[in-house]
């Protein structure tokens, strides 16, 4: 029996599937766990199961202890794991490609409807009991046919979200660090640009690439300036990939006309500027928050940990 520390509070299905091999202490309170508390439990861990909002690194490793196999995150994005660090010590990291794919694109999707049609300032109007009523001019979006999306980070998330714009009859281009499956490429009709000519040519902007130093502000005062006055620009990434100062700016200056945010530079802080704008859609980080997603993470993030404890080679190792 090994010891598998779990951060937070996960699925039970996944839970019970550590229980079946190992001594599992897992944090079951509802508010995350503090940082003194997670470094005083690892000690001893010979895996630890991670949520997005524990930062893995050297000192959280050390305090764990050298007997330390496996870290396995429950999130795709892996920013909060030092996996130099964890390489370094000889420990695998682990992470959910995959199985969030899907619900990410529906959120990156229903983020492009609700900013492209106003929808959050519709729904805002109805509650506020303030009069409306039909009208010929009243609260005009705009419409997705015909229009061009730019996927900026065509992975698996990317490309699903691509996927859905095809069926509402926009045109694909994409910036990518490495060239996709031609036979994906071929079948969305998407066409590979840098990001110059995306910004310049998109009506709508969705961000699916990780965070990485090299992404830091991707997105900022310049970008803005060569989107079109049109565009939207939707986030379902990671925060700091877009400068929020810079985003609020923009939208109230009309450099761009909307946009839509799963996720920001500091969670849960949101930039108190974009807070007072209509046309930003805001949604409190829900790209997986399904309760079959959330259970097939946690799943698999249990089936990494459980690999690597029996010595063998977990289905999805972070590759750095
Ligand atoms: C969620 O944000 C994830 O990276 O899984
Ligand atoms: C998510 O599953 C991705 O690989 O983009």
């Amino acid at each position: 029996m090994s010891r598998v520390v779990v951060t937070g509070r996960i699925p039970d299905a996944a839970i019970e599937k550590l229980r079946a091999e190992h001594d599992v202490d897992a944090w079951s309170e509802s508010d995350s766990i503090s940082r003194s508390e997670l470094l005083s439990r690892v000690a001893g861990a010979d895996a630890i199961v991670t949520l997005l909002t524990e930062q893995v690194d050297a000192e959280l490793l050390d305090a764990a202890g050298p007997q330390l196999k496996v870290v396995a995150n429950v999130a795709v994005g892996y920013d909060n794991v030092d996996v130099a660090a964890c390489t370094a010590r000889g420990v695998i990291a682990t992470n959910t490609p995959g199985v969030l794919t899907e619900a990410t694109a529906d959120i990156a999707f229903s983020l492009i409807l609700m900013a492209t049609r106003r929808l959050g300032e519709g729904e805002r109007l109805v509650r506020s009991g303030e009069a409306w009523k039909w009208g010929m001019f009243f609260l005009l979006g705009s419409g997705l046919q015909g229009k061009t999306l730019g996927v900026v980070g065509m992975g698996g998330i990317g490309q699903a979200t691509a996927r859905r714009a095809r069926a509402f009859g926009m045109e694909i281009v994409y910036q990518s660090r490495s060239e996709i499956d031609p036979a994906i490429a071929d079948e969305l009709e998407a066409r590979r640009v840098d990001l110059d000519e995306l910004l310049a040519v998109s009506d709508v902007v969705s961000v699916h690439c990780p965070f990485t130093p090299d992404t830091h502000h991707l997105f900022g005062a310049a970008e803005f300036a060569a989107m079109k006055d049109s565009a939207t620009l939707v986030n379902t990434a990671r925060g700091p990939i877009v400068d929020e100062a810079a985003l609020a700016v923009a939208l109230r200056d009309g450099t761009i006309a909307g946009a839509g945010l799963d996720v920001y530079e500091r969670e849960p802080r949101v930039e108190p500027d974009l807070l007072e704008l209509d046309n930003v859609v805001l949604i409190p980080h829900l790209g997986s928050a399904t309760v079959e997603t959330r259970t097939a993470m946690a799943v698999l993030a249990a089936e990494n940990a459980l690999a690597v404890l029996s010595g063998e080679t977990p289905p999805t190792p972070i590759r750095a």
